[in-house]
Formats: C-alpha cells, structure tokens, sequence
C-alpha cells in the first residue's frame, strides 16, 4: 500500500483525494486544508483526515472541528504526498518535503524549476519513476500531450500552433492571457515531450466556467488521412473522440454529457475531441478539442503516485488507473 497525502484540499485536492481512495495500492493518509469552511465539513462527511496549517488551529478549534494534526504530521505519516495547494506555494512547501524526507508530486502552476520531471502518463510515465520531486503539468498541457505524444510516435509532430481559450468564469470579458506568446503551454510541452518540433500555443480567457477549448493546428511529418488520424487518436484510452451524431458543441453540452453518464463532480477525465472537426489539408491537421479542466489531471495525479514510488510500469499503473475511474467507458 502507497500511504498518499493530499495537501490542499480544492478544485484539484478533492478529485486527487477521491480517486487515491478509490485505488486498491493506496491509502489515503488525510488531505491538508486551510480554512474550517463547508469543504472542510464535506471532507469530514467522507471520513477523511484533516490536517492544518500550524496557525491555523485556533480557527479550527473556534469552528468546532476536529483535526487530526498538522500539515507536518501529513507530510512524516506519508509515503508520498500529491500537493495541490494554490499556484506557487507548491516551491514554498518543497523544503518542507525535503526536511521530512517525503517525495512529493506538484501540479501546473508550479514552475518547472522546481522538480526533476515534468509528467504526462501517455507520454513519458518512466522519466518520473523513482524520482522525488514531480509536476503533473496543467490541465490544458495534459491535454495537449495526450493528443501529441501518439501523433508523434506516428508521423512526427514538425511544429504546431494551437489556440487555447481557457475558461475563467470569474472575468466578465474576452482577454489575452497572456499578451505574450507563447502561454506556458508550449514549453511545458517541449518540457515533456522535448524532440517535437517547435510549439506556439496562444492563450485566451473567456468567461465561462469547467471546459476550455483548444483549437489545433498540427504539422505532420506524414500526410495521413483525417480518417486515419481520427482512428489513432481514438485508440488513446485517455481520448475520447466524440461522434459528431450526438450533437456535441459546447461545455455545455459535455457538462450533461458527463452528469448524464453518472461521472461524479461533473469529471471528464479524458480529453474530448470533435470528431467533426478533424480535418487534414496536406500534413497540416485541424480539430478542436475540449479539456475538463478540473478533472484531466486526476488519472495523471494517480500514475504519477505509481511512476514515484516504482510500484508499476506505465501500462500496467494506466490500464489501472482508468479501470478503477471507469475512463475510456463514456
Ligand atoms: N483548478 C483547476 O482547474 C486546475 C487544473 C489543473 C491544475 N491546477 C493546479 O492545481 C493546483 C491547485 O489548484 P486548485 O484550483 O485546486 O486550487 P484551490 O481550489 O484554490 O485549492 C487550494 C487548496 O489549498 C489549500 N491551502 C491554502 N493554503 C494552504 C496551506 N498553507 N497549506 C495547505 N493547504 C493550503 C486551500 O485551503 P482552503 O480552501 O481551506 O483555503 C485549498 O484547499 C495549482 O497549481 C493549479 O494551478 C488547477
């Protein structure tokens, strides 16, 4: 058994501490959190342990609710600890992982800087195995590796330019984000899968909330068929291309999809391409794809716990994972 602790228990931690719980090698130790909120009451409710912040007892004591320790306790009681506190406070924890001796996995709004791998299960699970300090990249770069790593084994990706819009429902208008280019994306997946070609990402915020959209622009070094691409992409377990007959265009639509399917919190682990789209001039391949992006990193998360603590292979921890997550069955 692989005793996990999750710190930070939001967005990310909550999906991270669900599906640790759910896996028969791992056992959750107790998820980290910051205020006595509702959240904390709901991880009560499921019977999970929670730890603090050291300066923020007092507040727990005063809202009545039980702790089980400190964030440092968490960090000594586990094997591996998946951090999912906010951006950046991941590398103000990292000494603290280090003084417990603890290996830990970080997530996207972390820098690269501060691990000794990047990680996407699909495209380079071994780089992490038996590493101590690993970033599972953002969702938005999952998403994109997951589509990049088979069409690169295949044809070769020469270069791409992608357009992201990301949701981000608390602004009420269309911006840059950033002005500059390229986003972090590009990088971040040269820093997984670095001989592809060269990778302009250009990223947008729009104000709506769960799905973002990517629109893909891919050079193959081959000049397949959009029917050919379409099988390979569908053949990914972590991919799932949607029959352009079910009438799919918009996260509102997949969000129904995902609640109509029985996926608990809405979760689309998989990422989600419109069929109709795929389309091939040449070697230039065009499709959009949609990312949950508060989901498609949870798998990442588990078979990053796996490649850590040099329990499986990549096959073997992947068809795990999405076994137990009822991913590829939607
Ligand atoms: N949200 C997404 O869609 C998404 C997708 C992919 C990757 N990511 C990345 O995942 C990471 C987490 O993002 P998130 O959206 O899940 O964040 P979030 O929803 O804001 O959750 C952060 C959690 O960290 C807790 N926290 C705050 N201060 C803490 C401290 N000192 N010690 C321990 N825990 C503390 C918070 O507790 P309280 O709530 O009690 O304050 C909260 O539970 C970030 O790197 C982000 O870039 C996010």
């Amino acid at each position: 058994m692989i005793r996990v602790g999750v710190n930070g228990y939001g967005t990310i931690g909550k999906r991270v501490a669900d599906a640790v719980v759910s896996m028969p090698d791992m056992e959750l130790v107790g998820v980290a959190k910051a205020s006595a909120n509702h959240t904390a009451d709901a991880a009560a409710d499921r019977g999970y342990n929670i730890y603090v912040p050291e300066d923020r007892h007092s507040q727990w004591a005063d809202a009545g609710m039980t702790v089980a320790g400190d964030v440092h306790d968490l960090i000594e009681l586990s094997d591996i600890v998946a951090d999912t506190t906010p951006a950046g406070m991941g590398a103000e924890y990292r000494p603290i992982y280090e003084d417990h001796d603890t290996p830990a996995l970080f997530q996207g709004g972390e820098n690269a800087d501060i691990v000794e791998a990047s990680f996407t299960a699909r495209a380079n699970y071994s780089e992490a195995t038996d590493k101590d300090y690993v970033r599972v990249v953002s969702c938005n770069t999952t998403g994109l590796n997951r589509m990049f790593a088979p069409l690169h084994e295949k044809y070769g990706v020469e270069r791409a330019s992608i357009t992201l819009v990301r949701c981000r429902g608390e602004h009420a208008v269309l911006s840059a984000d950033p002005v500059s280019i390229p986003s972090h994306h590009g990088p971040d997946a040269l820093e997984v899968i670095p001989d592809m070609g060269p990778i302009t990402t250009m990223g947008m915020k729009a104000p709506t909330v769960r799905h973002h959209f990517h629109g893909i622009n891919v050079t193959l070094g081959a000049e397949p068929s959009a029917a050919e691409v379409r099988d390979l992409l569908a053949s990914q377990s972590r991919i799932h291309v949607i029959d352009g007959d079910l009438g799919i265009d918009s996260g509102w639509e997949l969000q129904e999809y995902a609640l109509d399917r029985g996926r608990d919190r809405m979760n689309l682990y998989e990422n989600q391409i419109f069929e109709d789209s795929i389309t091939m001039d040449s070697s230039q391949l065009h499709l959009f794809q949609s990312i949950h992006r508060e989901s498609d990193v949870v798998p990442e998360n588990i078979d990053a716990i796996r490649a850590v603590a040099g329990e499986a292979d990549a096959i073997e921890s992947i068809e795990q994972t999405n076994d137990v997550m009822g991913i590829g069955d939607i």
